[in-house]
């Protein structure tokens, strides 16, 4: 359940942030969930909305929501300013409050508390693992994907990809089949074009997919091409 979105669709429909303001509303709305499913049911909430932006409100609000059993919150680091912000400037503007999270978590150490909002690279995440359960990214996994491959090399046992040319091979394999099945290239190559971020070469990679991905729509070596693109002029010279 997503009490932290604050879009203006989400207010007029009374779901997102704006739900943080009925708490009991939350509550029984998470039961439900949790009797009618058998997955787990998750809460993802900001510090509060608009001037209810106090520790006590965010306390009280996550008491009154883990009545309803849920243990696992997922707490977006800042309040959410629910008129005059566009969704974009409510993940920019609003201060993030880290400590409240920790403090959340020290309070409440039954709960499950996974921060999120601003985490950029594996240290800043690093920083809050060990007091807290968990660390979610959004905008910088997105922005600069292999940041997952650093992050699975970092804490899981399983070894993930170890370059970034094996990243395009694995996903070339998905892309063809994908383009097979009917699926425009673009719909895959879109969410590869910070692939090499902060990389030689990175704005050749970007600008081949980004000219090529439309045109050649059921191309599945897109990424093989773009590849070989950029390395004719970035040879490897740390290959990850
Ligand atoms: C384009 C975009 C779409 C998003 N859609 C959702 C969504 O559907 N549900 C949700 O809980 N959060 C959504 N978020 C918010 C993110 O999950 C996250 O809370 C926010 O971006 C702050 O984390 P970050 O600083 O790591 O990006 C979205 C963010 C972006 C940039």
């Amino acid at each position: 359940q997503n009490v932290g979105c604050p879009s203006d669709r989400v207010q007029r429909g009374r779901f997102g942030a704006c739900l943080m303001l009925e708490a009991d509303r939350v509550r029984d709305g998470v039961a439900a969930m949790r009797d009618a499913v058998d997955i787990p049911v998750t809460v993802k909430t900001r510090l509060g909305v608009d001037d209810r932006d106090s520790w006590g409100f965010f306390s009280d609000f996550i008491g009154t929501v883990a009545e309803s059993g849920c243990t696992v919150f997922i707490v977006h680091a800042r309040k959410a300013w629910l008129s005059g912000l566009s969704p974009k400037e409510n993940r920019e503007v609003p201060e993030l409050r880290y400590e409240w999270v920790h403090r959340l978590k020290r309070e409440r150490p039954g709960l499950t508390v996974v921060l999120n909002g601003g985490i950029r690279t594996v240290d800043e995440a690093e920083k809050h693992l060990g007091p807290l359960d968990g660390v979610m990214l959004g905008r910088a996994a997105y922005q600069a994907p292999w940041l997952l491959a650093e992050l699975q090399a970092r804490w899981f046992e399983q070894r993930g990809t170890a370059t970034r040319e094996e990243a395009v091979e694995h996903m070339t394999d998905y892309l063809r089949e994908q383009v097979e099945r009917g699926v425009p290239a673009a719909r895959i190559s879109r969410h590869m074009l910070g692939l090499f971020q902060g990389r030689p070469g990175a704005r050749r990679w970007r600008q081949y997919i980004s000219q090529h991905a439309h045109r050649d729509r059921a191309n599945g070596d897109l990424l093989l091409e773009a590849l070989a693109h950029m390395r004719a002029v970035a040879p490897i010279a740390d290959p990850t």
